[in-house]
């Protein structure tokens, strides 16, 4: 199946159910005149996550990796009036076109870009916990150190995503020595092996490519000590 057929079908079912956006067209066209790279998710793979939000009710999300905000702004407007969204960002020239592309999506209220890290922002966060549902998009490698975090950061009922853990089918290279390929092997080994949670991982096509994303639910307490 060409790559054109699966552009071709997503800006179709863009045209169908997104639509134009003003806030997100912005915020895109800001990222790239910034010199941001594209690797935003899709319109379609945003409003997947906003409507993933919305029907768990999330009143508090943590997104890992900001770049210019673009799937920030579809996940903050799934939040109630007091709901927050934190999001961690290394870079301080993502994080500063995203702060602005979210206020002018009207969201600096409800939204927190913190700036540094993932790693040494993650141990900081426990006052805020739980987070009902929790993005995981930065520093691929790190992905099984995210999602540990993110099941100490959760409760029974959190839900997890994961983007990019497909890798247009290099995932099933064992022995890749490309550590985003491994960094998204072993949390297939963590999801494989955690009780606490029951996950799946979708494979996608279209405006992005062929890649996926790693779906899990919190089903019971997560054991601190481990
Ligand atoms: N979620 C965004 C895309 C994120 S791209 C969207 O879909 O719109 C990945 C981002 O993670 C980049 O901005 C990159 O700078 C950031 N990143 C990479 N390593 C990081 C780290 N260690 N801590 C925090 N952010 C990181
Ligand atoms: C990259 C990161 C992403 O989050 C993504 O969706 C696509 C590509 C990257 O680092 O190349
Ligand atoms: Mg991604």
């Amino acid at each position: 199946m060409p790559e054109a057929t699966w552009t071709a079908v997503d800006r179709y079912l863009d045209d169908m159910l997104v639509g134009p956006d003003p806030a997100l067209q912005a915020a895109l066209q800001a990222s790239t005149e910034a010199g941001l790279p594209a690797i935003n998710v899709s319109p379609l793979q945003g409003k997947m996550l906003h409507l993933l939000a919305r029907m768990c009710g999330a009143r508090a999300i943590l997104e890992i990796g900001t770049l210019g905000g673009y799937s920030t702004i579809w996940l903050g407007r799934a939040l109630p009036a007091d709901g927050r969204l934190v999001t961690l960002e290394i870079d301080p020239k993502h994080a500063a076109v995203a702060r602005a592309n979210i206020a002018r999506a009207g969201l600096a209220h409800r939204v927190d870009v913190r700036l540094g890290a993932a790693l040494d922002a993650l141990p900081r966060l426990a006052a805020e916990a739980p987070f009902d549902l929790f993005f995981i998009d930065a520093d691929k490698a790190s992905i099984p150190a995210y999602f540990q975090w993110a099941l100490r950061l959760s409760r029974p009922g959190s839900v997890i995503v994961v983007d990019n853990v497909v890798r247009e089918g290099a995932v099933i290279e064992a022995d890749s020595r490309d550590a985003s390929v491994q960094g998204v092997r072993r949390l297939n080994e963590l999801l494989a092996a955690q009780p606490c949670v029951s996950a799946t991982t979708i494979q996608t096509v279209g405006v992005k490519g062929y890649d996926g994303f790693a779906l899990a639910l919190v089903i019971s307490a997560y054991d601190h000590d481990e």
